[in-house]
């Protein structure tokens, strides 16, 4: 099955079973003969799919050089990326190479950041591993570390050149990254479409993992495509970030995944929506009983206290001169924004806390 974004620079997607093993023809199509690539994996994906995938960019011609660093977000930093800079100028690219992110969504965006930043911007080739990679990250060009100060604070808008799923990589995924990816899932079902929120709640979806991807990344294309630099339509994504963001960082980003904690974000939104009369009254127990079908939590019993959280949520960069932008459901597969200021997000949350 095939894609195309309609960004900028237009780019295909494939999702096809076993793509790997074909990425140097793929890569071919795109890039010209004897160019050379460095491909970026981190240490738990790259003993497991980085040989394949070297091997079939050299029989295409390419020269492959390989960086490995450690799995987790705490690698998610600029030091990484002087150290994939490292590799890039030991491997000679220029702006006529390009590089791969081969992995998960903290590869991509790791990788991604490098090339837009070396030489000022070389392209890159995206091979998510990772469920919330296939479905989501892996499109749209947002790239970038976290800092101290907060997660995701630097980056760049870098539209990959190509993108190549393989959804057999999953079969290595961790049940629990698995349902963290779920979440995103749930949640583009959520504000964009009732059939797919009703294909991940009836189906097995281990079955036929081509249309679940293919049918999350419509969603996120549409998003992209009309709002590539994230300023309108695509704030839509975030719907249950405003509180998943507050809850994970009120746990110190151990407690709760990022899936998880936006997921509960997504219930209570829904829950203020019902008791504004904003939302369809039945749809948080609906998006309740999906997630915990995947495995996810729905609600968090150590926060009682709205305060904390409207402190973190109002910190939020995309919140607007005293005023955040909620991402409220009209019902399952409807979304919009509210805007709400500080009084109006409290009157909000302490209906439903
Ligand atoms: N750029 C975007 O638009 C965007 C969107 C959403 C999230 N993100 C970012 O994505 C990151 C989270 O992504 P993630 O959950 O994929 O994290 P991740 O990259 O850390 O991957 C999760 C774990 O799964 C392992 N893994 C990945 N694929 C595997 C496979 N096939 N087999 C075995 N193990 C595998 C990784 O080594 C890691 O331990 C966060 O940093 C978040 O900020 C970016």
């Amino acid at each position: 099955m095939e894609l195309t974004v309609h960004t900028s620079e237009p780019y295909r997607i494939i999702i096809e079973r076993g793509c790997l093993g074909r990425a140097g023809g793929y890569a071919a199509k795109r890039f010209r003969p004897g160019s050379r690539t460095v491909i970026v994996a981190d240490s738990n994906v790259a003993p497991l799919y980085a040989k394949q995938i070297s091997r079939s960019l050299k029989e295409a011609g390419f020269s492959a050089g390989t960086f490995v660093f450690p799995a987790g977000e705490e690698s998610k930093r600029l030091s990484s990326i002087e150290k994939i800079y490292g590799a890039f100028a030991r491997n000679r690219l220029t702006r006529s190479d390009f590089a791969v992110a081969l992995g998960g969504g903290v590869t991509g965006d790791m990788a991604g950041f490098a090339a837009a930043t070396w030489l000022r911007g070389i392209p890159f080739v995206q091979i998510p591993t990772s469920l919330l990679a296939q479905i989501d990250s892996s499109i749209g060009g947002k790239t970038g570390v976290d800092v101290p100060e907060g997660k995701n604070l630097v980056g760049a808008f870098h539209q990959p050149s190509l993108v190549l799923i393989d959804p057999d990589t999953l079969q290595t995924l961790p049940p629990r990254f698995f349902s963290d990816g779920m979440g995103e899932a749930i949640k583009h079902g959520c504000i964009k479409s009732r059939p797919l929120f009703d294909f991940i709640k009836t189906s097995d979806v281990r079955t036929d993992m081509e249309r679940l991807i293919a049918e999350n990344l419509k969603i996120k294309r549409a998003a992209v495509e009309q709002d590539e630099f994230d300023n309108g339509e695509r704030m839509l994504l975030n719907f249950g970030h405003t509180f998943g963001h507050a809850l994970e960082k009120l746990h110190g980003y151990r407690g709760l995944s990022h899936g998880q904690a936006v997921g509960i974000g997504m219930v209570i939104m829904a829950q203020c929506g019902e008791k504004a009369g904003l939302t369809e009254p039945g749809t948080a127990a609906e998006i309740a009983s999906v997630l915990q079908r995947y495995g996810l939590p729905v609600s968090d019993k150590e926060i009682t206290d709205p305060r904390p959280i409207i402190e973190t949520a109002m910190l939020d960069k995309k919140a607007l001169g005293g005023t955040v932008r909620l991402v409220m459901l009209k019902k399952i597969g409807e979304s919009f924004l509210y805007p709400a200021d500080k009084k109006r997000l409290t009157e909000l949350l302490e209906a439903v806390l």
